[in-house]
């Protein structure tokens, strides 16, 4: 049920992100959403149930040592808190722990039930950065390890 992007896809995505928390509050408009959706340097996976998309997750592999970064997840309003955003953080973690031993991803301080499911994921917090993105809010860098980037 989880697999890449499929082309005419990618605006039921940026509809699904500009439509809803956080990124209303951090202001992106769909056209923003649509050019993060369509971002040739990342992967974006879908979880799709006969055709239509429920949510997605896109990945950035070309971050030299924070490679493995989730940019973004995002599960349909509707079909929120039955398992998918835990599915597709799961396929996100399968493909990479292929070539790298570390997950990262941030989580804004206004969000606290996604930093919540992320805890229980297993990720923790490395760090906060005020005002990164708005004022007076944080961004959260969490991550989930392997072991060392060189090994041993
Ligand atoms: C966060 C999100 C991807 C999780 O997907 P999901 O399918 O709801 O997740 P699961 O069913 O595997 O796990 C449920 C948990 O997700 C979190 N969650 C559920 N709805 C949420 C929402 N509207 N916003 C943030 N987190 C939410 C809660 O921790 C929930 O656990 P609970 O039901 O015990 O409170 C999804 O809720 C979502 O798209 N939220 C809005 C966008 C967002 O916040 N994205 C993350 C940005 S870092």
């Amino acid at each position: 049920m989880i697999r890449p992007l499929a082309e005419g896809e990618a605006e039921a995505c940026a509809r699904m992100m500009a439509s809803t928390d956080p990124w209303l509050r951090l202001g992106r408009t769909f056209d923003q959403c649509l050019g993060i959706v369509l971002d040739p340097s990342r992967e974006t996976y879908v979880h799709a149930v006969g055709g239509s998309v429920r949510g997605f997750i896109i990945v950035n592999m070309r971050l030299g040592v924070f490679s493995g970064y989730i940019q973004t997840i995002c599960v349909a309003s509707e079909a929120r808190s039955s398992g998918i955003g835990s599915r597709l953080v799961a396929f996100a973690e399968e493909r990479i722990f292929r070539d790298s031993p570390n997950v990262f991803l941030c989580v804004s301080s206004f969000n606290p039930r996604a930093r919540a499911l992320y805890q229980r994921l297993g990720y923790e917090t490395v760090g906060e950065m005020h005002d990164l993105l708005i004022e007076g809010q944080s961004e959260i860098l969490m991550r989930k390890t392997r072991g060392p980037l060189l090994g041993r």
